[in-house]
């Protein structure tokens, strides 16, 4: 490799924390070292780097990491860092110490601050897609989706053992603010009868529709799967709907939340944030900047931050119509 255009950089984690963070930060700590660079912790995202707060890292600061959740860095989101005063600041402790590259892990939030600061103050950003939602564009998928993925479906496959031993009927929310992708997907996986997502216009009938078609099948007991942002109305209105018109339901609300935050990374979740994690460095000293690492058809790629928050995608249709298929 000819000389690395960078030779001090910063590492964060900012939004909401999401399973592997922690094998992120490792990945951006050893390939920095390997390649000597200084490598500076910013301790929560972007509230940390106004402050100053930083903390030289190096290949023993991520001893025993990789295999946990959450983010030894700390996250928050920061309102000040949102104005050009807040940084300003920011601008000035990367001055204080040198700081020429930063590596923002996070979503779409994140990745708005990062390319706005590289816009006004030059410091080189590149991002790391950590979000459990997997709604950010230029890569397959980001870190954390797969472990909530799984701790979804291993939520609603418990609930399907109370489901059919009494007969009843779930509504079970899963995370998702704008994006359907763990509904889609943890719906397939455990034989959903209805999948409720943001990106699909749907009506309430069709969920009736769907009812009487298993009841009429034999079905006893069913579970409907709802994304946090989807647009029918709350899980609750949705349940109470239900009842009015099949007054015999025994119908019964789970909000899963923040548990799929949480937990140890799976391994691809683990593998994704190595291989991202080391991309990352390998841009900044490239002297790229305002672009994001991401791993499209197993292929590290770097995709302009502004796309990648601007893009979106696409649910896979094929995946709407066999979850359909398969559902009564
Ligand atoms: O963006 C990830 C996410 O988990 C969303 O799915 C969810 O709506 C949101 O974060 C919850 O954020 P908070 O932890 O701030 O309530």
């Amino acid at each position: 490799m000819t000389e690395s255009q960078v030779k001090k950089i910063g590492v964060l984690t900012s939004g909401g924390d999401a399973p592997g963070m922690n094998a992120a930060i490792r990945a951006v700590v050893r390939t920095a070292n390997y390649y000597q660079l200084d490598c500076f912790g910013i301790r929560e995202g972007y509230s940390g780097l106004m402050e100053g707060n930083f903390t030289k890292m190096g290949p023993r600061s991520v001893n025993n990491i990789i295999n946990q959740g959450g983010t030894i860095l700390k996250s928050a989101r920061s309102l000040e860092f949102k104005t050009k005063e807040g940084r300003q600041k920011a601008f000035e402790q990367c001055q204080k110490i040198g700081i020429e590259g930063l590596v923002c892990i996070g979503g779409d939030g994140t990745f708005t601050g990062a390319k706005i600061f590289y816009e006004e103050f030059g410091i080189k950003v590149i991002g790391i897609p950590g979000t459990i939602d997997n709604d950010i564009f230029g890569t397959d998928h980001t870190i954390g989706y797969d472990t909530a993925l799984n701790t979804a479906m291993e939520a609603i496959d418990k609930i399907r053992d109370t489901a059919t031993s009494h007969n009843r009927v779930f509504f079970v929310e899963v995370m998702g603010r704008d994006a359907g992708f763990i509904a889609l997907n943890s719906g397939v996986a455990t034989g959903s009868l209805d999948i409720l997502i943001p990106e699909k216009k749907y009506s309430i009938e069709n969920l009736f529709r769907n009812f009487r078609k298993a009841k009429k099948s034999g079905k006893s007991s069913n579970i409907v799967v709802v994304a946090e942002g989807e647009k029918l109305g709350s899980i609750y209105e949705l349940a109470q709907q239900t009842k009015a018109e099949f007054p015999d339901f025994d119908i019964r609300v789970s909000v899963l939340g923040h548990t799929q935050r949480g937990g140890a990374p799976s391994c691809a979740d683990r593998v994704l944030a190595s291989r991202l994690g080391y991309g990352a460095v390998i841009g900044l000293m490239e002297g790229k900047t305002n672009v994001m690492a991401g791993i499209r058809a197993n292929q590290l790629v770097y995709t302009p931050i502004g796309e990648a928050i601007k893009k979106h995608n696409e649910m896979n249709g094929d995946l709407i119509k066999i979850a359909e298929i398969l559902a009564t």
